[in-house]
């Protein structure tokens, strides 16, 4: 980890362990982010829970252009975080892979758990810091609110 004057550089790991045209989870300093990777080697980092009802999004389908929540099928771009489909747009990351293909992304300054945009703290907790998601879980992330 490492500050510079964009924010806290966080190493998640060996990009090679997302397969291409998936995407994985990552607790990033209290936030959920997922890392996508698409077919062609780019690779995006967005907040990882979906505004409408808390979907995974790194389990989500992914095209050209957009990551499809597996809940309820509403859209995201990768680049942008906006939703074509109507939902609020999700927090964009920079990311970026190392020489060495690490999985590097920046949080700003101020990002912190239980910020707008943030997961709730219950579930920032669930997944160890730098660690990948474990894989599809078997029902739906729980988030405060969520009906
Ligand atoms: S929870 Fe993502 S579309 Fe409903």
């Amino acid at each position: 980890m490492s500050v510079t004057m964009t924010g806290t550089e966080v190493r998640l790991g060996p990009v090679d362990e997302i397969p291409y045209g998936e995407g994985r989870a990552y607790a990033v300093l209290g936030r959920q982010v997922a890392v996508f990777r698409q077919r062609t080697g780019a690779v995006h980092a967005l907040s990882a829970i979906c505004p409408h009802k808390g979907g995974p999004l790194a389990d989500g389908q992914l095209d050209d252009v957009v990551v499809m929540c597996p809940l309820h099928a509403n859209t995201f771009e990768l680049a942008t975080g906006c939703s074509p489909s109507g939902e609020k747009s999700l927090t964009v990351y920079p990311v970026r892979v190392t020489d060495d293909g690490t999985i590097v992304v920046t949080v700003p300054p101020g990002a912190e758990t239980g910020a707008p945009g943030g997961p709730p703290s219950s579930l920032a907790e669930s997944i160890p810091t730098g660690a990948p998601n474990p894989g599809p879980r078997e029902t739906p992330l729980e988030t405060e609110g969520a009906a």
